[in-house]
């Protein structure tokens, strides 16, 4: 019975690391060695081998190292096979790390100062207090929360965004198609938070930018496929929307010359908002494993339908 880790090789050999310390008798392979490949029951990987099933016939359990799925191509999948994302604490708080940072630099205007600076221009923009500036953050899973409750502490009117009705303490939630225009409406800096799914995919559209506050600003930290990027240029041109943050674009990273490089209105970030920190991963995996072999639900389990 083995475990194979296919990602960053250098994250692997901490994950290698933290394996021998905690689960001595379980063998750990770092891709492409994968030792006696009929032994592996659990993958880890961003992208698993496209042979994955024929490769590994006693495959079963697959790990995403980090919280999305989306890289997977689930119809290539076993709908048996169970899949499981991070959910664990290392991603959150680099995450609410992150929002923290952009929302505060959008609320701040920082990205209009940075363009200054760099024309040699001093002119102050009026500064408003947290308390006047409505954040509106898109997905209220493990990540979502986290941000929006950190948000709220700095006094900002946080409002949440989900597919369920959420209840969050001192956060205004809004649930579903029906009340995505109420909560748009009182976005001024928008977050995206959501899982990059069929339903989710383009959502960060003409459409959708039209129904924000005139000049409202965004953050994306989801997927870059969430994003239609001609439509933001022109939402940035009309000043629909006046300055965005960008953890993630499509394709990653964006072609040489591509407008949004340059734009002065645009912060590009090459997808760090957050990683999988292996120290707390492996804690998740292992008691994940302990879970299968004793038939206990397992923390992060995908649902293959939903894609999240
Ligand atoms: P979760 O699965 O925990 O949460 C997803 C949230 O999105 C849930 O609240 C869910 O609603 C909501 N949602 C999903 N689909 C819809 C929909 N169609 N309509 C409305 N709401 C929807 O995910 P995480 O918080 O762990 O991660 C979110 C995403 O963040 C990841 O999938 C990944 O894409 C991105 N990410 C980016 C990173 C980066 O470095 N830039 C790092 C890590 C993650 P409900 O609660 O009802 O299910
Ligand atoms: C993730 C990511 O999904 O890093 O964990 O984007």
């Amino acid at each position: 019975m083995t475990f194979v880790y296919k990602s960053d090789p250098v994250r692997g050999l901490e994950w290698a690391k933290l394996f021998a310390q905690k689960a001595p008798e379980l063998p750990f392979h770092i891709w492409p060695e994968t030792g006696d490949a009929k032994a592996v029951r659990y993958l880890a990987a961003w992208l698993p081998p496209d042979d994955m099933m024929a490769r590994f016939p006693n495959l079963e359990l697959l790990f995403s190292v980090g919280a999305g799925v989306d890289q997977f191509d689930f119809a290539a999948l076993p709908p048996e096979l169970p899949i499981v994302r991070m959910v664990e604490p290392g991603i959150v708080d680099g995450m609410v790390e992150y929002v923290t940072m952009a929302v505060l630099a959008l609320h701040r205007d920082l990205v209009p100062y940075i363009a200054q600076q760099r024309q040699g221009i001093w002119r102050q923009i009026r500064v408003y207090p947290a308390n006047k500036r409505r954040v509106g953050v898109l997905g209220l899973g493990q990540l979502g929360e986290a941000a929006c409750r950190k948000l709220a502490g700095f006094g900002f009117q946080v409002a949440g965004w989900s597919r369920s009705r959420r209840e969050i303490d001192g956060i205004r939630c809004y649930a579903g198609d029906g009340e995505m225009t109420d909560f748009l409406g009182r976005s001024d800096i928008l977050v995206c938070l959501l899982p990059l799914t069929d339903e989710t995919r383009g959502m960060l559209n003409a459409e959708l930018f039209a129904r924000l506050p005139k000049g409202a600003r965004l953050l994306n930290s989801g997927r870059g496929g969430h994003l239609d990027q001609d439509a933001l240029l022109a939402a940035l041109d009309s000043g629909q929307i006046s300055s965005v943050v960008l953890d993630v674009t499509d394709p990653e990273p964006l072609t040489a010359g591509h407008p949004l490089w340059s734009d002065p209105r645009v912060l590009i970030t090459p997808h760090i908002a957050s990683m999988t920190q292996p120290e707390t991963a492996v804690e998740v995996v292992l008691d994940n494993l302990r879970r299968h072999r004793a038939g206990e639900p397992l923390i992060g389990l995908v649902d293959h339908t939903r894609g999240y």
